[in-house]
């Protein structure tokens, strides 16, 4: 076999490939390990949706290629979802652009506009596309440091006045935020525009989670600041607002410079999404009311406040989150980092969790669960932790 890419030697295995295939072998042994490691919603999309996808499979016409910038008619309904959810205009036909889910877009961005020495800004912890991204493109991340204390935001200020990596390109911002669940002012989406406008930059605002979110908190899009459609494109995703993750459903809004670098790089990669899958992701924007986003974040506020109350018995303090479908603790046993509690969790109480460690530098105290688990499912997970950790004392 010929040598691997040097680029699969700079680029790590995908950490939750790693944890999938670890529970698989356990699975495999015999042992029935429940899983809150991944963020992929449990509960089923909106009826119509899927009513939809079955329509329109079975029409005719729809088979074929359906073009590098997916169909008008679903970069429309993109349009009109930021103009009734933000009040803010998009242009469907250059500030739009279908993904095939919202990792690829992340992947793909790194793509575009990272070479070799660039560099992306991170947040110290954040979802590890970002990170991925930059290396495969053959450039760094450069983490910048966030704490609990500063509600998981990067310190913009601090980062000016130490002064900016050389080649810096992107800078990454994710509210509400995957793993911690914090989230972020429209004076912080400002203040980030402008720093990206300073230092020519491209805000890249990662947000699957805009609509899902607790306590009655409604989030922001980063594009509702000033100047944000010169200076940044954001994501957006089916996979967690209507339970679509399989579907992979996703679109790109902001810069229509920064939209076209990104077709130019997947028109040469992928030919767009199966119509029928569009013609859902129209009627999950479209059909679905605020009431059907409000009773299944209902689901996941019953599902958080459940950990939110055993966090403490089992070693953890946890995060309170106001959005995203995670719980975020830090270990609080003298000892124990977090992939070690993880470790244990697994082995001994048979459940799975994600490591902090995995977000990025500043998360190495602290483990992540999801609530993505049916409510039997958890109860029986708060269980086995709660009887381990009493064997643990
Ligand atoms: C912060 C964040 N961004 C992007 C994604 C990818 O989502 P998608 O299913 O749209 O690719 C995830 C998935 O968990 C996520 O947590």
């Amino acid at each position: 076999m010929p040598a691997l890419a040097n680029r699969l030697h700079t680029l790590p295995a995908y950490p939750f490939a790693v944890i999938s295939q670890r529970v698989a072998q356990l699975n495999a042994a015999g042992l029935d390990v429940i899983n809150l490691d991944v963020g992929s919603p449990d509960m089923p999309p909106p009826v119509h949706a899927i009513e939809t996808l079955a329509s329109s499979a079975a029409a005719s016409g729809k088979h074929g290629y359906s073009g590098y910038r997916g169909t008008a008619n679903f970069r429309a309904a993109v349009a009109d979802y930021y103009a009734n959810r933000f009040g803010i205009t998009i242009d469907p036909n250059t500030q739009v652009l279908p993904l095939l889910g919202s990792k690829e877009g992340i992947v793909n961005l790194s793509l575009a506009y990272i070479d070799d020495g660039d560099v992306a800004l991170v947040p110290g912890i954040g979802y590890p596309a970002y990170a991925m991204g930059a290396l495969m493109a053959g450039g760094q991340p450069h983490y910048i440091p966030v704490t609990e204390e500063a509600g998981f935001l990067p310190d913009l200020d601090a980062l000016e006045a130490r002064g900016l990596p050389a080649n810096s390109k992107l800078l990454w911002v994710n509210y509400p935020n995957n793993p911690t669940g914090a989230v972020a002012s429209f004076a912080f989406y400002e203040r980030a525009v402008q720093f990206c406008k300073r230092h020519n930059l491209l805000l890249a605002s990662d947000n699957p989670y805009v609509d899902v979110t607790y306590d009655g908190y409604i989030a922001h899009s980063a594009l509702e600041a000033p100047d944000a459609l010169e200076h940044a494109i954001e994501f957006i995703s089916f996979s967690k607002t209507y339970n679509m993750a399989g579907w992979r459903l996703g679109a790109a809004v902001g810069s229509a410079e920064a939209i076209s670098a990104l077709l130019q790089v997947k028109s040469n990669m992928d030919s767009g999404h199966f119509t029928p899958i569009y013609d859902a992701g129209i009627s999950a924007f479209k059909q679905t009311d605020r009431d059907w986003l409000a009773e299944r974040n209902a689901v996941y506020e019953n599902r958080r406040d459940l950990l939110l109350e055993v966090m403490p018995s089992l070693g953890l303090r946890p995060y309170k989150p106001t959005g995203a479908l995670y719980l975020w603790g830090k270990v609080m046993i003298p000892g124990l980092d977090g992939a070690q509690y993880v470790e244990l969790a697994l082995n001994e109480a048979h459940v799975s969790m994600a490591p902090g460690a995995i977000y990025g530098p500043d998360g190495t105290a602290y483990v992540r669960m999801s609530v993505c688990v049916p409510d039997a499912r958890l109860d029986e997970a708060v269980d086995r932790l709660s009887r381990w950790s009493q064997r643990m004392k």
